[in-house]
């Protein structure tokens, strides 16, 4: 894509007449109307952004994408085109490790038992090749759901109940193979196989390790921590290493009738709500015992899948907040520029720089890469009622930009524990939720899914306005930005929409969506997002599936697949019953697809998946290869 094509215009559709009143009622409209008057809202409306994308939609012929689009679904099953299939790889609590037992779906087994299988609620995940037909994968279990984990499902929890929680969560590291069927398997004796979980010991690097604020009575160091949880997206770095990315830490701490301080409101811990009760049994749960344990999470885990007696490393350059994914990519310079999604309503967008540069020649050189570096915030700019604009990246280093002691920070690890606070004095954007971001393999643009936001345009710190134009945005966006001068390192980028959610069947005004979105392709609540080497744009959903009200006709979460030039969007996948689809890698030859389908039949919705008859649902990595073999997506 070139820049001329970048800057192209994008839209809501065209096809509205009742702009004004319909605009004008919605809290987005009003404020616009009010402050930008009727010219600013000539100016957004004649402007045509997704120009591209219309082209795309009168002509849908993309090169790119070779397949037939499917209907939506609202059946218990994962649907793939025609000329492909799908099959389960792994479900939650399959055995991984030796000597760990078959799953049981009464929910009477221990600890011991969830401590050698896989993990629940499968998330991002990536395939390290160890030859052409064996690899490893690795795997985040982002959480677990009481319903389905205990046969009291959560009402009478015990000691050991608390450790078969906590050893659900994590990272499950374990092998696959391609055998003479030509699918994949893995393999449960594999001496890769590992689990990471929720009491696993790790190690804290960076500026903020050691730092008092990071000291409890179990680790007076500052540098040694158990565990990882609530593990959402991943990434991969280029010497070989996967990057899991702690999300939402707050929900699992407590302290039962405390206030809770500015820092903890603004992570999100509450002393009270806490649906795991880990406190109960793990003192280090319990903030009241333990206020600085919260601090130890939220952070970017670094873990070498190669070798199953490697110590974690979280990495505290890469900052504390609500980590969804790590998309990682070398600057012609040499830099390494990790970017990074806080998922929370009107949190931030961030890029980390290296300090160092990368050594093709020795990869062990970069192992530290990721301990030391700049970490910045985004702000996007963009003039009254634009779609488009110029945006900058902030740096958040102590002394400067108001980071100062007078401010409360007392020196750069209280900046990168404490970064969302960094990001409001430095003056990033609120954003609709961030959540994975992709770079374009020709490495000059990056896309983020910003997947919805109900709180925009109501409160007041998240105004109606650049890459976030929707008040109570229930359907979610994806922005996309290119560094000037194709320099990741730049501190400079321009940014445009390519592509806003929406359900035109429904809507004729701006929660239409933008005029790539159809009756055909609609969908909502983007969150995984990724690039394959050709370039196709596969999105992922986790949204709402009612198929009801603003929801009528998109159906289960599914997965898509857009062209990023053209600006098509054809569904490729659906799933089974109450699951988001989330995780997505694929071996180096394009021709197998590892997706996973998490959560199917949560809050006891009718799902079965996927084994069918009376089964308990189970989250599962799905496998899509092509019949003839070939490309998938082509
Ligand atoms: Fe774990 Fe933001 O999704
Ligand atoms: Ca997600
Ligand atoms: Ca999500």
């Amino acid at each position: 894509m070139n820049k001329s094509e970048l800057q192209q215009d994008s839209a809501y559709r065209e096809d509205d007449d009742s702009d004004f009143s319909t605009l004008i009622e919605s809290g987005l409209s009003r404020r616009r109307f009010m402050q930008g008057g009727a010219a600013a809202m000539g100016l957004f409306l004649a402007a045509n952004p997704l120009a591209q994308a219309i082209a795309a939609v009168s002509s849908p012929t993309s090169k790119l994408l070779g397949f037939t689009a499917l209907p939506t679904s609202t059946s218990d099953d994962f649907i793939v085109p025609q000329g492909y299939i799908a099959q389960p790889l792994i479900s939650w609590g399959d055995p991984i490790l030796k000597n760990a037992p078959a799953f049981d779906e009464s929910g009477t087994q221990t600890s011991a038992a969830q401590a050698g299988q896989f993990g629940d609620n499968t998330d991002g995940m990536r395939f390290f090749p160890l030859s052409e037909n064996r690899a490893l994968l690795a795997v985040n279990n982002e959480y677990t759901n009481y319903l389905l984990l205990f046969a009291h499902q959560g009402k009478q929890l015990t000691a050991d109940d608390v450790k078969k929680a906590q050893a659900a969560h994590g990272v499950s590291i374990f092998e696959v193979e391609r055998k003479n069927d030509g699918h994949w398997h893995y393999l449960k004796e594999s001496s890769y196989n590992r689990r990471i979980t929720a009491n696993t010991e790790m190690e804290l690097t960076g500026a903020a390790a050691g730092h008092p604020l990071l000291k409890t009575n179990a680790d007076p160091s500052g540098k040694k921590v158990l565990g990882t949880f609530n593990n959402c997206s991943n990434g991969e770095t280029p010497w070989g290493t996967y990057l899991t990315c702690e999300e939402n830490f707050n929900g699992y701490f407590a302290a039962p009738g405390a206030e809770m301080d500015q820092h903890q409101k603004r992570y999100g811990l509450k002393a009270d709500k806490n649906k795991y009760q880990w406190h109960t049994f793990d003192s280090r749960f319990d903030m009241s015992q333990e206020p600085n344990e919260p601090h130890r999470h939220g952070w970017v885990v670094e873990i070498d899948p190669m070798d199953p007696t490697s110590t974690p490393k979280k990495r505290t350059a890469l900052g504390r907040f609500k980590h969804e994914n790590a998309a990682l990519t070398l600057a012609d310079n040499g830099h390494l520029v990790v970017y990074l999604g806080d998922d929370e309503r009107g949190e931030h967008l961030y890029k980390f720089v290296s300090k160092n540069r990368y050594n093709p020649d020795n990869k062990a050189a970069n192992r530290d890469l990721l301990e030391d570096g700049t970490l910045f915030a985004a702000r996007f700019n963009a003039d009254e009622g634009e779609l488009k604009g110029a945006g900058e990246w902030l740096e958040l280093t102590h002394g400067k930009n108001g980071l100062t002691a007078e401010n409360g920070f007392a020196d750069q690890a209280s900046v990168l524990i404490y970064a969302r606070e960094a990001a409001t004095v430095v003056g990033a954007t609120t954003m609709d939720r961030p959540e994975w971001v992709a770079v374009h393999p020709d490495n000059k643009t990056v896309f983020c899914t910003l997947t919805n936001n109900k709180n925009r345009g109501i409160q007041d710190n998240q105004p109606v306005t650049g890459p976030n134009p929707r008040a109570e945005n229930k359907y979610g966006q994806i922005v996309r930005w290119e560094p000037d001068s194709a320099d990741h390192t730049s501190r400079a980028f321009t940014w445009d929409l390519f592509l806003v959610a929406g359900n035109p069947s429904v809507h004729k005004d701006f929660y239409a969506g933008s005029a790539n979105i159809t009756d055909e392709n609609m969908f909502n609540s983007p969150d995984g997002l990724g690039f394959d080497k050709a370039g196709r744009l596969w999105i992922l959903t986790d949204g709402k599936y009612s198929n009801e009200g603003d929801f009528a006709g998109m159906g289960n979460n599914q997965m898509l697949c857009a062209d990023p030039v053209s600006g098509e969007v054809r569904r490729f996948a659906t799933g089974p019953i109450a699951c988001e689809i989330t995780g997505l890698t694929f071996s180096p030859d394009q021709r197998s697809m590892f997706v996973g389908v998490q959560h199917p039949g949560e809050k006891n919705a009718p799902s079965h998946f996927p084994a069918g008859g009376n089964s308990k649902p189970r989250s599962t990595i799905m496998v899509i290869q092509r019949e003839d073999g070939g490309i998938i997506g082509a």
